[in-house]
């Protein structure tokens, strides 16, 4: 099989019309995107992604957990589908390139394939994960957790929305928006994985480099902390007689600093999201949550640090109740040495240079591991910066990323 003339045929001028079209789908200022899972603007995005797959031969279907799927048929009608794909959700002030990058470099091979006439012995797919940010409906990948067996979607179905919209309804309004689609079950067993990504860190850029060969993942945990207490009157209730929620959350927090502080800067603790009620400046407020995203490549760590989040936050607050509901815990996870092989022989190959390096971020993949050997393909952004509308990588970089992955995609699907 000749991995060089499919990955030749990748154009990185259409690959970079296309992310440019789907960055218009939801479009902020400052370059970014907010496009959030299952709402209309997902839906119209989806749907120009189908466009392009059927143009260039694929045949499209979706599962239950409206993951989309793009397949272009092998030889061998018997044979597992080697995967690749990414999700193409955004954060809601986010960039054009986290997540939709790895659907359209999939797309990408597809397209370099058929132009190429390039048929392999397996079939390759390209999968758009549904709900990997976690923005919208909480926890992240929600698409890769379940169709991997590793979650039900059912215990997803009360999670709500900022607009109080149930997972449950938004997932099957969307499948019946998309009924004319064909069904297919939720689960497969591919022959590998492979999602390429924007790095999201400095490093690639940092040490000149063009391709990161990523090793693993680090592991992450989500909670939201609740803190219940008491309104009254801002103007004349004494403070000894409040049970006041926001000052209880903020010896909460500096509670946590100080069981997250780390000399050598390995861990990571995040509180991105807090909510207030009543939320008005002259009323003691009844009830604070925010939330923590703790993450750590060693285990031993996630777990003991994590664990301790409940008592930490219990011992430090005066007056409030505590409620705190973790909804999201993976450990850290190496990649399968055979596809961390396969794409680093893939770019010694195209002739680019490469590093391997961890990743910070999660991913799909991440759970994708869990039922096939599994592997990722970094490439440089601007200052490492995402989750961010300035998020940037050069056409160059996209293109030579693309023809790594279609170079690794055709040796795995030979
Ligand atoms: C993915 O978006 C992450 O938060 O790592
Ligand atoms: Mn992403
Ligand atoms: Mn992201």
């Amino acid at each position: 099989m000749a991995q060089g003339e499919a990955s030749a045929a990748v154009s990185e001028a259409r690959q970079w019309g296309r992310l440019m079209e789907m960055a218009s789908f939801g479009a902020i200022p400052g370059d970014g995107v907010n496009r959030a899972c299952l709402t209309p603007l997902d839906r119209a995005a989806r749907r120009r992604l189908i466009g392009w797959a059927q143009a260039a031969g694929a045949s499209i279907s979706i599962d239950d957990a409206a993951n989309l799927w793009l397949r272009r048929d092998g030889t061998d009608p018997t044979a597992a589908p080697v995967l690749t794909g990414s999700h193409m959700d955004t954060q809601p002030n986010g960039g054009r390139f986290d997540g939709m990058y790895g659907v359209i470099a999939g797309l990408e091979a597809l397209s370099a394939l058929a132009d190429a006439g390039t048929v392999c012995r397996r079939p390759i797919e390209v999968v758009a994960w549904t709900n990997e940010e976690g923005g919208r409906f909480a926890p992240g990948c929600m698409g890769s957790m379940s169709w991997a067996g590793l979650h039900p979607l059912s215990a997803w179905a009360d999670v709500t929305d900022p607009d109080g919209v149930r997972f449950a309804g938004a997932l099957a309004e969307h499948l019946a928006d998309e009924a004319d689609l064909p069904r297919r079950p939720l689960g497969s067993k591919p022959h590998a994985y492979v999602e390429a990504h924007i790095e999201q860190g400095p490093r690639l850029e940092a040490e000149g480099v063009d391709i990161g060969v990523v090793t693993g993942i680090q592991g992450s945990r989500w909670f939201t902390v609740t803190l219940s207490g008491e309104t009254a009157h801002a103007g004349t209730t004494p403070l000894a007689l409040r049970r006041d929620a926001v000052q209880d959350m903020v010896r909460a927090i500096g509670a946590l600093n100080a069981l997250m502080h780390d000399p050598k800067d390995v861990l990571r603790f995040t509180v991105g999201r807090i909510l207030v009620e009543p939320n008005t400046s002259n009323s003691v407020p009844s009830k604070a949550s925010f939330t923590v995203d703790f993450r750590h490549p060693d285990p031993a760590v996630l777990l003991a640090r994590g664990d301790a989040i409940p008592g930490v936050v219990q011992a430090a607050v005066r007056d409030a109740g505590v409620a705190v509901h973790e909804n999201f815990h993976v450990l850290p996870l190496q990649f399968d040495p055979a596809v961390v092989g396969a794409v680093e022989a893939a770019a010694a190959a195209e002739g680019v240079s490469a590093l391997r390096l961890p990743s910070g971020a999660f991913h799909d993949a991440q759970f994708v591991a869990a039922v096939c050997p599994t592997g990722m393909i970094f490439v440089p952004c601007r200052n490492g910066v995402s989750h961010n509308p300035a998020e940037y990588a050069t056409p160059a970089h996209l293109a030579a990323g693309t023809r790594v992955l279609t170079h690794t995609l055709v040796e795995l699907a030979t």
